[in-house]
């Protein structure tokens, strides 16, 4: 059953016509998606306050637009860890898309690899992370263009299980390792339908997650996941063991992303985990500009959390992001139609990115810049 008390639709196998924007998506996927995955994928930590602000923080940013602008040469390029995508939106990664869709990430791979879109993908994928790189050099061959694959680490008990995953996701081709430092402490796990596992940890020791009974003494302080949780020797230890770029995914502090920086990340993802972690927080954009300041220009900032249209690229970049990334989207896209779906909504973003900037009028990213932003009411 859906969340609407529903059978499940299968996904479309072609584009919904009433889709205009990513929010149709959303409205779309309720009827393709079981009851507990919708609540596991749509839900927000406690009141959901930090998913609300994530949307309120952009919506409360207003643009300039600028007559007249010279578009003759315009595009959406931008470089990233050295190479050049043809847009900066990246897929973020999101865990268990078999919940989704029979063909889980190879869909969502193949939709990126299309639309020449940079993936990050988790390590709790539903296939292979060789599968994955397979899938995608494949649509490479096949179409004549793409996009680098990114490998998310989230860090294992034991650091040799870590170790094996980078080890793998490098002879993979995979072109980043993105570690995710927000989540590891987790108050509980979502159960698992048949057939859907994180593949690429199988056999491999499980993260304990928070005890919630009563009887215990200990509730996270003195349990084996405080215990296990890593801390910044881990960033040290991570840097040593691999020459791929080193992305640090979840930071919201000048402090943090300072750290990172001097302890060797070669980039940051500026997030708050789509509000799925501690409610309350603050959101990407409201730190942004002291996260710009606080680390060199050539550090690259991808900012995820809220990003659902193409003003809002416009906006994080004006306030200093190099490029942005979708989480639930992807997720809303390949429910409702697959390959297709997730093809469409990067299509969709990207054009009103271009709309964005043409009416703005700048012609290429690095024409935007804070005077696109007038007072905000927040
Ligand atoms: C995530 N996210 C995430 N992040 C990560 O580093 N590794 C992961 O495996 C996952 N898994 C995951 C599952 C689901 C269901 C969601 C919704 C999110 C976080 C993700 O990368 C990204 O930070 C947020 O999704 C961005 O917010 P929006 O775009 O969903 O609002």
């Amino acid at each position: 059953m859906n969340a609407l008390g529903e059978p499940v639709r299968p996904a479309w196998q072609r584009v919904p016509a009433d889709i205009m924007s990513l929010s149709d998506y959303e409205r779309h996927a309720l009827h393709h998606v079981e009851r507990a995955s919708w609540a596991h994928i749509a839900c927000g930590a406690d009141q959901e306050l930090s998913v609300a602000h994530n949307r309120a923080a952009f919506d409360a940013i207003r643009l300039v637009p600028e007559p007249l602008p010279d578009l003759s040469d315009a595009h959406t390029r931008v470089d990233l860890l050295g190479k050049t995508l043809r847009s900066p939106v990246l897929l973020a990664p999101v865990a268990y898309q078999r919940l989704m869709h029979p063909d889980g990430e190879l869909a969502t791979v193949r939709a990126a690899m299309a639309m020449q879109t940079a993936m990050m993908v988790s390590t709790l994928a539903t296939h292979t992370i060789e599968d994955i790189a397979q899938a995608a050099e494949a649509a490479r061959r096949e179409l004549g263009r793409g996009a680098p694959l990114y490998f998310q680490l989230y860090s294992q008990p034991e650091r040799s299980t870590s170790l094996n995953l980078v080890r793998r996701a490098e002879t993979a081709g995979y072109e980043a390792v993105v570690w995710t430092v927000d989540a590891n402490i987790k108050r509980s796990r979502f159960p698992l339908p048949p057939g859907v596992e994180a593949i690429n940890l199988r056999g491999s020791q499980q993260q304990p997650t928070q005890t919630s009974d009563l009887t215990s003494e200990h509730i996270l302080f003195g349990t084996p996941l405080a215990h296990q949780a890593p801390g910044w020797d881990e960033l040290v230890w991570l840097r040593a063991q691999t020459r791929l770029p080193l992305v640090v995914k979840g930071i919201l502090s000048a402090s943090a992303a300072k750290r990172a920086v001097e302890l060797g990340a070669d980039a940051i993802v500026v997030s708050n985990h789509g509000g799925r972690v501690l409610d309350g927080v603050v959101s990407p954009i409201d730190v942004l500009p002291a996260i710009r300041a606080a680390v060199p220009a050539s550090i690259p900032l991808i900012v995820d959390s809220g990003v659902r249209l193409g003003t809002d690229v416009v906006k994080a970049i004006a306030f200093g992001a190099t490029a942005v990334m979708v989480g639930r989207p992807q997720l809303h896209a390949l429910a409702t139609a697959g390959m297709l779906g997730v093809a469409h909504m990067l299509h969709l973003l990207r054009s009103e990115l271009e709309l964005a900037m043409a009416q703005t009028g700048c012609a290429t990213l690095s024409q935007i810049s804070p005077t696109l932003l007038a007072c905000t009411d927040r």
